[in-house]
């Protein structure tokens, strides 16, 4: 097993990709603490994850679009958990519009929710890390992080963002044993794309959304010592999307 006696901490780890790479990191032997806001489908999947696996696994309830909220489960986690050694800051939205039909307010809570959390949770997580000599933070951009996206254009913005916010912490913290690396998918099939438009599926050259768990082995590797000399490094796992 890859992560046997590791402890990770996944957003958005109760539904989606967040979801898969919690079951991934499960199967591979990791403890999970789980952040995301639905309480039942928290608690759903970290029962799953203790009876299939055999591993603890606990949820917290938290808004990333709000800072206070954050703050106060990062304060009751890291009383909690003096070791952690794998942050996947998963949890995101995409909010559509054009910049003259997105409203101000819808603006900054994607910004809040896809860049301000990752931000706030990796500085509660960090000096964790620190105290126990080595970490894996990984970060989930966007193949709209890499290129723009129409009707999407906050989302393609936050994305880039977090790609970029990726390679300064990765500099920043590499003499410490800390890796952060993006993982960029491509369309996959989540609640996220229950609307796509199929003639965007056409536009991808395997003609094909991502099965969640194709991001989560992808997940696994990024967390693992098998990328042990990885970081600041983008994987993109996009069927070939960003490749033309
Ligand atoms: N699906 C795709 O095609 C695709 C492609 C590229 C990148 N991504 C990225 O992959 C990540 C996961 O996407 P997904 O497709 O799995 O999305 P999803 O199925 O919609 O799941 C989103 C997750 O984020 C959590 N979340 C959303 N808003 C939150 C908030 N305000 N506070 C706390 N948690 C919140 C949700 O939990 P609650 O419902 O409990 O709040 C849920 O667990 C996102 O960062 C997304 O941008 C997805």
């Amino acid at each position: 097993m890859k992560l046997k006696n590791k402890i990770a901490i996944v957003t958005g780890g109760n539904l989606g990709i967040g979801e898969a790479i919690a079951r991934e990191f499960a199967r591979e032997g990791a403890q999970l603490i789980i952040l995301g806001r639905n309480i039942d489908r928290g608690t759903n999947v970290c029962n799953n994850l203790s009876s299939e696996f055999g591993v603890k696994a606990e949820f917290f309830q938290t808004d990333f679009n709000d800072s206070k909220a954050i703050i106060k489960t990062m304060e009751e986690i890291t009383k909690k958990y003096t070791k952690i050694d794998i942050l996947v800051n998963n949890a995101g939205i995409a909010t559509s519009g054009t910049v003259e039909t997105l409203d101000e307010e819808q603006w900054d809570e994607i910004f809040r929710v896809n860049v301000k959390a990752p931000y706030l949770i990796s500085k509660y997580i960090i000096p964790v890390m620190r105290e126990n000599g080595s970490g894996s933070i990984i970060n989930i951009g966007s193949s709209a992080g890499l290129v723009g996206a129409w009707g999407l254009h906050a989302y393609s913005a936050t994305k880039g963002a977090i790609i970029q916010l990726t390679k300064s912490m990765a500099a920043e913290y590499a003499k410490e044993n800390i890796r952060v690396n993006a993982l960029c998918p491509g369309a996959t099939a989540t609640p996220l794309m229950d609307n796509v438009d199929q003639e965007f599926i056409k536009m991808i050259p395997m003609q094909r959304m991502a099965n969640p768990m194709e991001m989560a082995k992808g997940a696994v590797f990024l967390a693992s010592s098998d990328s042990s000399y990885m970081t600041g490094s983008n994987l993109v796992i996009d069927g070939g999307f960003t490749a033309v």
